[in-house]
């Protein structure tokens, strides 16, 4: 390419990028942002119950041993996908995906290219896209040669495509471009057939490219867990490895109460070499522990076992072929999962199914000898725990991982999604990801957000305080009146402060009755009032503003004063 070609381009590309911005400037004047879709703000005092579930959690888990992981948010898609499954609608539906790409302007340039469509026979058209192609094989070689980019064999192959196609194109134009010989007519029409060949071709090229990582913003955390336990050799430490995390998940599933795009999760996995029953009941424990604990009530818990690598095909391939005999009467999800996942038929809601799908075989009915001793031993762990539960036999649970011993516990308040917790045993998971085959696994995950819900639902989530106000409420509204009080009172607020009261200073100065005011809208149980004679007397005036008392004490004696008044 010229020098004057690359001139040319470079305005080309200038006036494109002023007409966007001007573009974008328009849309983004007249724009009131709002949370996306399925994503929200939790707000104060809410957000204090959110602390107080979250500590609970810490508090719980610490007992039974566990200690805290904190996690990537995001990860490569490929480790999901392995971990939970191609056909799980995680997978197949529902990931935030993206390609954690090193260089914006190619990725632009890609997207142009594969975006433009050659539809009309312009030579300017033509000789534009030609420049882009020009752009975007060079940076991508610089990308490849540099390390920024993979060096896949694709893109290898694609950078030595290009060159020859980028060739023809040139060869096309210069012949176009010569006045002598055939008409203007014939030579356009011989340019634009050739370069549509050539771009047609360009496109396919460019569409298998890859300018980055495949990353997934993560839509649990199990396989993080598995990931960072094979990644820092886990296994060699003692006994077993018990962990748990809590943060938010992405997983794009249609809004609705309890369900949501960025959701959060508490969850627990305990990672070793023993599969021994008595962990599966006594990480069920700590689960139950921890809703005593916050008091939820009315929470049920469900189990099954659904076998494992021995035992579940064979139940697997026995379901499939029952499911081919009534094929006809299912919906169109249960049809297409009767050849990609027929356990998943068992999962379904749609109410036509229900009576179809009683008189399917149980998998109860199909353990081999080890997973039927397993499961009732974990039944048998449950009951000398006192621990009541269910048997579910469709509760195969979502993700690919799982074998044996799989467990939800329901509550009321949450509409059709009422599990606010699900887990399961997973002890081909570690083997899978490429650690040592003989590491086990089993765990669960609260839906925080559903915990919260229901926690507000049976009227156990109420918090103290004002609308924006920590979870303890204010202590003290401090008024204050003249520069000299002023002076006075960001010194006493920073000793309140320190000894744990929860103060407001008000930054400006305001007229009594509206400073007064304020600390009754704030639900602050006192108004210390700062002014002039109180400064000069060496005392302050506290209001308690639940019946208007009044009085005034020394600075110690204040102290003293909010303790007392705190401890009642
Ligand atoms: P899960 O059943 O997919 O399991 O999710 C666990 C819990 O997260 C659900 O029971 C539900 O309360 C909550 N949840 C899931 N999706 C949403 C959503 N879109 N909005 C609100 N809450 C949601 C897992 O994630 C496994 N990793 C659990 C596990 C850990 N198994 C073994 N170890």
């Amino acid at each position: 390419m010229s020098e004057h070609d690359r001139e040319k381009a470079r305005a080309i590309g200038e006036s494109h990028r002023r007409h966007d911005e001007k573009k974008l400037a328009t849309i983004l004047k007249s724009r009131q942002f709002q949370a996306i879709k399925g994503v929200r703000d939790i707000l104060p005092p809410e957000s204090a119950l959110w602390n107080r579930v979250e500590q609970a959690a810490r508090e719980v888990f610490g007992t039974f041993g566990f200690a805290e992981i904190r996690l990537p948010i995001f990860e490569q898609t490929e480790l999901f996908a392995r971990s939970i499954g191609l056909e799980s609608d995680v997978v197949a539906k529902e990931m935030y995906e993206f390609e954690d790409h090193a260089s914006k302007e190619l990725a632009a340039l890609r997207t142009l290219l594969l975006a433009e469509e050659p539809t009309i026979d312009d030579p300017q058209f033509f000789w534009s896209y030609e420049m882009k192609v020009t752009d975007f094989k060079e940076r991508l070689k610089m990308g490849l040669d540099r390390g920024e980019i993979p060096k896949t064999p694709e893109n290898e192959r694609v950078c030595e495509a290009l060159g020859p196609l980028l060739d023809s194109i040139a060869f096309a134009r210069q012949e176009y471009e010569k006045t002598s010989g055939q008409s203007h007519a014939a030579r356009l029409e011989l340019y634009v057939k050739q370069v549509r060949n050539s771009l047609s071709e360009v496109r396919t090229q460019v569409t298998v490219t890859h300018l980055g990582d495949d990353i997934t913003l993560r839509p649990e955390a199990t396989a993080s867990v598995v990931r960072a336990y094979i990644e820092h050799g886990m296994q060699n430490l003692p006994g077993n490895v018990k962990l748990y995390y809590m943060g938010p998940m992405f997983r794009r599933e249609r809004p609705q109460k309890g369900r949501y795009r960025q959701f959060y999760q508490i969850g627990a996995e305990v990672l070793g070499s023993s599969d021994a029953p008595g962990i599966d009941a006594e990480v069920i424990e700590m689960l139950l522990a921890f809703f005593e604990r916050l008091k939820l009530k009315g929470a049920v818990l469900h189990i099954n076992s659904i076998g494992d690598k021995n035992c579940r095909p064979a139940y697997v391939e026995r379901l499939r072929a029952e499911l081919q005999k009534v094929r006809e009467q299912l919906g169109a999800d249960s049809q297409r999962r009767i050849e990609t996942n027929p356990l998943r038929v068992l999962d379904s809601k749609l109410e036509h199914e229900q009576a179809i799908i009683e008189k399917l075989p149980r998998i109860a009915d199909h353990l081999c000898a080890e997973c039927r001793a397993h499961y009732d031993e974990v039944k048998r762990q449950l009951g000398l725990r006192g621990i009541a539960y269910q048997e579910n036999w469709r509760l195969v649970r979502g993700l690919d991982y799982y074998m044996r011993t799989t467990f939800e516990i329901t509550a009321p308040g949450l509409g059709s999604q009422n599990a606010v917790c699900g887990g399961g045993r997973y002890d081909g998971l570690v083997e899978l990801l490429g650690g040592p085959a003989t590491t086990k696994g089993i765990g669960f995950a609260i839906g925080t957000d559903r915990l919260v819900l229901s926690l507000q639902e049976s009227g156990v989530g109420e918090v103290s305080g004002g609308p924006a106000r920590s979870a303890g409420g204010l202590d003290v509204y401090l008024a204050w009146f003249g520069a000299a009080a002023q002076t006075a009172a960001v010194g006493l607020a920073r000793r309140l402060r320190d000894a744990g009261f929860v103060v407001e200073l008000p930054a400006v100065e305001m007229k009594f009755g509206k400073s007064l005011g304020l600390a009754d809208r704030l639900k602050a149980r006192h108004a210390v009032i700062l002014g002039e004679d109180e400064l000069a007397a060496g005392v302050v005036a506290v209001k308690r503003l639940a019946d208007g008392t009044q009085q005034k004490l020394a600075e110690q004696d204040l102290f003293s004063y909010l303790r007392a008044a705190r401890d009642f």
